[in-house]
């Protein structure tokens, strides 16, 4: 699963990233014909009103650049929807910007706030485009590692991953621009608790620090005692936060990219400054089948959870009875598993095997790892496809795992 062979005027900035690893997988696990219980997308559609309105967008002629920050149904549509969950008054005009993906709205936030020599406090295991984008843009990544809850070998644990106070307060230095935040969090499915964000609104207000809110599971909680809270609501916080967001997983449409930055006037401009130079703007009709799913986003939504909530308790203990540590997951696409129960090797050689000998496909979790090290007995199952796709996976887990 290497790389950089023939990439040698790849640029210095990129050379330490390599392929990355949700590419490889996946083309290993095509060649493979594996189930692919690795990257985190649906292998089905969203609800259909959703993709009529964006036909309709399109027979209608919607079909030529939006405008920069986004169509304005779209941005009225984002402003009203986070002053619903949040409370806090938002203006379509001046706090929105419609970017592609969450994942281009990373960058641009980072790109737009910070500059060369900055650091910014990531917590690991990360989604990695967190850490390229503090890179790419000349940042320093300072990495705040969260630590599994202690289980043994073939045990399922709930309780929540956590991190160390002090190790917070130190990452915080007079260099510190900003913190990025990932809740519901990938890969592990940790939901913040008011109490750590506290923590987190303490430190960015005494450091003036922005906080980047990357809240695109916002929507994803299977369990009612742990709501997503939105950092942007903690006192002080509203006026120092941006809040990520993006359609793909709430409404099973990963594949359209269309993705959202919230944040008060002053902070949008400088997401914007970035974003008209990275992409300018969005697919035009997507905006608008956008505006359809969050119109009736409830419907969309239940059914959703209701189904990654069956798949989740489907698989759990399937990982558990082949010897997996299970960290069962209240919330999102993914379960987190510990794997050195198995004497099966490191992270990458045990999916290397998965995919070549048993059929299935899954992540290895050093890549989510400022220190690759850290990860080296982490492995990651991705649950938000069919259930057929989930119950064959299982199949071939057990026929090709299972204790003789
Ligand atoms: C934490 C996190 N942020 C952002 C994204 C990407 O979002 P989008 O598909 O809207 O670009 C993902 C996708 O897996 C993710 O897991």
């Amino acid at each position: 699963m290497g790389y950089t062979a023939g990439m040698s005027r790849l640029s210095e900035r990129l050379r330490p990233f390599g392929t990355n690893i949700f590419t490889r997988i996946t083309a290993l696990a095509n060649q493979h014909k594996a189930v692919n219980l690795s990257q985190g997308f649906p292998d089905f559609d969203g609800p259909e009103f959703i993709k009529d309105a964006a036909s309709e967008a399109m027979r209608v002629h919607h079909n030529q650049y939006a405008p920069m920050a986004g169509v304005p149904e779209l941005r009225r549509a984002i402003a009203e929807r986070f002053t619903r969950r949040t409370g806090l008054a938002c203006n379509a005009d001046t706090d929105v910007t419609v970017t592609c993906g969450c994942t281009e709205a990373i960058p641009a936030t980072v790109m737009g706030m910070c500059n060369p020599g900055d650091e910014v406090i990531l917590f690991e295991p990360f989604f990695d485009i967190h850490r390229s984008a503090i890179v790419l843009a000349g940042c320093v990544p300072v990495a705040v590692t969260l630590r599994p809850p202690a289980a043994a070998p073939g045990e399922q644990t709930d309780r929540p991953w956590t991190f160390d106070e002090a190790a917070l307060r130190a990452a915080f230095t007079g260099k510190t621009k900003a913190i990025v935040i990932n809740t519901p969090h990938n890969p592990t499915g940790k939901v913040f608790s008011r109490q750590e964000l506290g923590l987190i609104a303490e430190l960015c207000i005494k450091h003036d620090v922005v906080a980047i809110c990357d809240d695109v599971y916002e929507r994803l909680i299977f369990e009612d005692d742990m709501p997503h809270v939105a950092l942007a609501t903690l006192p002080g916080m509203a006026e120092r936060t941006v809040t990520l967001s993006s359609m793909g997983k709430a409404f099973s449409y990963t594949g359209w990219k269309i993705g959202w930055a919230v944040a008060p006037a002053e902070l949008t401009a400088c997401v914007r400054a970035a974003h008209q130079f990275l992409t300018f703007s969005v697919a035009t009709p997507l905006q608008y089948g956008t505006v359809a799913g969050l119109q009736r986003e409830e419907e969309a939504v239940g059914p959703l959870v209701a189904m990654l909530r069956a798949n989740r308790d489907l698989l759990a203990p399937v990982l558990r009875e082949l010897g997996m540590t299970v960290y069962f997951p209240p919330s999102g696409y993914f379960i987190m598993t510990d794997i050195s129960g198995m004497n099966r090797g490191d992270d990458v050689a045990f999916v290397q095997k998965l995919i070549e000998e048993v059929g299935v496909a899954a992540i290895p979790c050093s890549a989510f790892y400022t220190v690759p090290e850290r990860g080296r007995t982490q492995v990651r199952f991705a649950f938000c496809k069919k259930p057929e796709t989930v119950v064959a996976g299982i199949e071939r887990l057990r026929a090709g795992l299972g204790r003789r």
